[in-house]
């Protein structure tokens, strides 16, 4: 299949054009500078000439603090962006594979969300995704709106200027005291996983909504003893809690997703966090020596 790649420059993006190419299909990149989504001429502009099978649209404006302040950037590319792109595909009869979040739930089930849990964000980032969902849902049915959580990869999000697991080794070799809340409990999901997951769902007809994160659940402060031990690291950590740590946004408690979904149609294959915490490492160290 033809298979286009919305913010291509983007961590999952990077991840995604290799993994598709592994299974045999055609990948066409297009970055923020080629692409607008927030405005749908240039989404057409630049999507009928790719004659795309399938869009992949990972574009997001996910600062999610500054998201508080400023909205309407946030809203312009998530939902207006996630609506056009859903129009585009629509007309032009290419599925549309569509990212989301943890984040359009509030934390407050208990328990793993599934699919077909009704959305409560709690931020507005959660409330401007929620709404790109329901504009894709509602505008192209041949769509997989897949959720995730977390997200690190080797390229590092543009949109957040790095990745958590980066930051806390920086900190680490800088020999600062580092202060990591343990009071949000969620599922850090590689984006080589990810992509490797997305890939296999594109060749099925199974559309719908899907959670994709890796298996089982850490506070941030779990998952960084987990970036040190594996690392080999010593370095002077303490927990504190979200409120302490002062930051704009509320953000879910308790964002776990199971990947209900993709177990049903057999097709779950995020692995453990902890062991896809230890690929990425061995992927970064051979990047930095082929580099
Ligand atoms: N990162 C996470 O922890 C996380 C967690 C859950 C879900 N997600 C979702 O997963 C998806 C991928 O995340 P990611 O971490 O790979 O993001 P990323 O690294 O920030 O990549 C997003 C890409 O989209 C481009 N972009 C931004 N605004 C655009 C616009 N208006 N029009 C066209 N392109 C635009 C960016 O280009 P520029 O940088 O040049 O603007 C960037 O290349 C997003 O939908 C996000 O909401 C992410």
């Amino acid at each position: 299949m033809r298979v286009v790649i919305i913010g291509s420059n983007g961590q999952l993006a990077q991840d995604l054009h290799p993994a598709l190419q592994q299974n045999g299909h055609e990948v066409i990149g297009l970055t923020h500078a080629q692409i607008e989504v927030a405005e749908l001429d240039s989404v057409r502009d630049a999507l009928t000439p790719a004659r795309a099978d399938v869009v992949i649209n990972t574009s997001a404006y996910h600062k999610v603090d500054v998201v508080e302040e400023d909205p309407d950037r946030a809203f312009a590319v998530n939902a207006t962006g996630a609506r056009n792109v859903a129009v585009a595909c629509r007309e032009l009869n290419a599925a549309l594979v569509h990212l989301s979040t943890d984040y359009v739930f509030s934390g407050r089930k208990g328990s793993p969300y599934v699919e077909g849990d009704a959305v409560d964000p709690v931020n507005l980032y959660g409330v401007s995704k929620a709404a790109g969902e329901m504009a894709v849902r509602y505008l192209w049915p041949r769509h997989w709106i897949v959720r995730t959580s977390g997200l690190y990869g080797v390229a590092g999000s543009s949109g957040k200027g790095g990745n958590f697991v980066e930051l806390m080794l920086r900190l680490a070799h800088e020999g600062k005291p580092i202060r990591v809340v343990n009071d949000q409990t969620l599922t850090p999901t590689s984006t080589r996983s990810l992509a490797r997951q997305i890939s296999s769902l594109i060749e099925t007809g199974a559309h719908g909504t899907y959670h994709a994160t890796c298996q089982g659940a850490c506070t941030w402060y779990d998952f960084t003893i987990e970036i040190f031990a594996a690392s080999g690291l010593k370095a002077d950590l303490s927990t504190q809690t979200t409120a302490e740590s002062g930051a704009e946004a509320t953000r879910p408690a308790w964002s776990v997703l199971a990947n209900a979904a993709l177990q049903s149609i057999e097709l779950d294959l995020m692995p453990n966090w902890q062991d896809a915490l230890r690929e990425y490492l061995r992927e970064r160290e051979m990047s930095r020596c082929t580099a």
